[in-house]
């Protein structure tokens, strides 16, 4: 049997995403990202909502017309259930429901964490058992992977997310939303080693990051006190100072989960795997007898093609739903 075509929507957060794939192999994968929350500092949920519902036909219309496919091709429909904006997933779900409905065929549902650890899935099979850090604006976890999606997770942020952590660092260091990727590039021309913040001290695969940002907070009222000049001089010391501390504190959890599981096959997922300095320090690891698996850029961040290819694995398993599935803000892997 022919592998099946899939449309898949991502509407989670900030970002409307379509992407078409056939089996595992991405045929599209369309992103409309959303300026308008910049000047607010953070993602607005309302504006969000607003933004997905002006964005997602034609974001669906160009997935199709890149792939090549007609919508009369397409077998299933995937879309993002959840974690997320509530006002943002019903936008992807409403739609996903009425196309589906239109054109008579099925409906699959998919937890988004669960679709960024399957962005390793995408035109592969890596070498299993494997253990993944997850990290991302609003999660951080350390999951053991069975199989596709066969996930077991080992341990979680019990505060801030990684993400979070950078945006609201960057923040403080004048840096503007979502100030992750900023604060990576910025570090570049800073030096790690000048500040010193605390590494989060949690049990087993835990973590916390909230402590950092105070930390970086009352550090900085300290410093300006003294000199109102500190952060412009200094911006980019404290950028790698901070990145530095956030990248050791998930790298040394990571390194007890390999160790203590005895795991060989190890990956990134999430909008944080885009970091340099985190892709740098996972890949050294090859040295150490490691297999490392490191997503392309494009399916780091927020993606549908991540979405159908999860998408993909729950159709072959006929994990369809009907027309009442409703979306989820707090879903679990
Ligand atoms: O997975 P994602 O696109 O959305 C969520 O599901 O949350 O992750 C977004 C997060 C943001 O916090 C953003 O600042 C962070 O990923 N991020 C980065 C980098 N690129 C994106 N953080 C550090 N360095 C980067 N290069
Ligand atoms: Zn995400």
């Amino acid at each position: 049997m022919a592998e099946p075509i899939i449309l898949a929507i991502e509407s989670s957060c900030d970002d409307t995403s379509a992407a078409i794939v056939r089996g595992n192999t991405v045929l599209s994968n369309v992103v409309a990202g959303q300026q308008v929350h910049e000047q607010y500092g953070g993602v607005v949920p309302e504006l969000a909502s607003r933004a997905h519902q002006k964005n997602i036909v034609p974001t669906v219309h160009t997935a199709l017309t890149e792939a090549n496919i007609s919508a009369d091709d397409l077998d299933a429909i995937a879309f993002t259930q959840g974690p997320g904006l509530m006002g943002s997933l019903l936008v992807g779900a409403c739609f996903a429901k009425g196309y589906a409905q239109s054109l008579n065929i099925p409906l699959i549902a998919v937890n988004h964490m669960e679709a960024h650890i399957m962005a390793h899935f995408i035109d592969q099979t890596p070498k299993i058992p494997m253990i993944c850090l997850t990290v991302s604006g609003g999660h951080t976890q350390i999951v053991m992977v069975k199989g596709p999606l066969e996930f077991k997770v080992l341990g979680e942020t019990m505060d801030d997310a990684a993400g979070e952590a950078f945006d609201k660092c960057a923040k403080l260091i004048g840096l503007r939303y979502p100030g992750g990727p900023l604060l990576d590039r910025l570090s570049r021309e800073g030096d790690p080693m000048r500040f010193k913040f605390p590494i989060g001290q949690m049990p087993n695969f835990q973590f916390s990051f909230s402590g950092l940002k105070t930390a970086v907070l009352y550090f900085l009222q300290k410093q300006l006190k003294e000199d109102p000049e500190f952060i412009v001089k200094n911006q980019a010391d404290l950028a790698a100072s901070i990145q530095y501390t956030i990248i050791e504190t998930l790298m040394i959890k990571l390194k007890k989960a390999v160790e203590e599981k005895g795991v060989k096959s190890v990956a990134l997922a999430g909008g944080v795997s885009a970091n340099s300095y985190l892709r740098e320090r996972l890949t050294s690891w090859e040295s150490e007898g490691f297999k490392t698996y490191i997503p392309e850029f494009e399916y780091c961040t927020d993606n549908a093609a991540m979405i159908g290819c999860a998408g993909y694995y729950k159709f072959l398993k006929g994990e369809l739903e009907g027309l009442d599935v409703a979306p989820l803000s707090r879903l679990k892997i």
